[in-house]
């Protein structure tokens, strides 16, 4: 298995894994290990992992080029979220939030999410090594440029909020939106400076 950053190759494996875990394109879909609320196209990955980066894991001994597509982990600057509704709402409550030394307005923050795992792949541990590999690249491709990594699940989703929650994210906000609840969840993955 491997863990690395999306490629051009990625794109199209990266729209089928999430339209078949999306209740935006399967209203009966089985959400009972988690559901994901995008329906992004190929071109939208590619701007999300040209904001900030996805992580991708692939299995490299499948014949597909790049590998068989086994997860992912999407990562984005606020400024990018702010063009749809819902992460916007999540993003305008930060001036009443405070978290790990500070008003959450004022920390640098990173979006993650959304995040998947092909369903044979699940409980494996793919989620805590797609994560980890994303702190990395972004200390890498950034360095010192993110504080916070900040993520939004659906309150109906309590397998991905106890996943989030084994990797060291704790809740710090709940709101509504749509007439669904959300969580906010979020962990400092650097040191704060000042
Ligand atoms: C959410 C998702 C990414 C998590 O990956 P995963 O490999 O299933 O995660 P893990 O197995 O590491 O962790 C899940 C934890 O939730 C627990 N869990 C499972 N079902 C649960 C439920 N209904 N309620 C609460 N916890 C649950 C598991 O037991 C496990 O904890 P444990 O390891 O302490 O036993 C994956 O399930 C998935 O892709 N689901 C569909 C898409 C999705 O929901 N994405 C997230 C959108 S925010």
């Amino acid at each position: 298995m491997q863990f690395r950053r999306a490629q051009t190759q990625d794109l199209n494996a990266l729209v089928v894994l999430q339209n078949k875990n999306s209740i935006m394109l399967d209203a009966a879909l089985d959400t009972s290990e988690g559901f994901l609320s995008s329906a992004f196209t190929a071109e939208d990955f590619a701007a999300i992992n040209n904001d900030a980066a996805i992580i991708v894991c692939v299995d490299e001994q499948s014949d597909r080029e790049g590998g068989r597509l086994l997860g992912f982990v999407c990562a984005s600057t606020p400024a990018f979220n702010q063009r749809a509704g819902l992460p916007a709402a999540m993003l305008a409550r930060f001036e009443q939030i405070n978290f790990a030394g500070g008003k959450m307005a004022d920390r640098p923050c990173v979006i993650t999410g959304p995040v998947c795992v092909d369903k044979e792949s699940r409980g494996s541990g793919i989620f805590s090594r797609l994560y980890q590999a994303l702190f990395q690249q972004l200390s890498q491709l950034y360095p010192g440029r993110f504080e916070l990594a900040v993520a939004l699940v659906s309150t109906s989703n309590p397998r991905s909020l106890a996943a989030h929650k084994k990797i060291g994210m704790v809740e710090v906000d709940q709101f509504v939106f749509n007439d669904k609840t959300y969580n906010t969840i979020a962990m400092a993955i650097a040191p704060s400076v000042g």
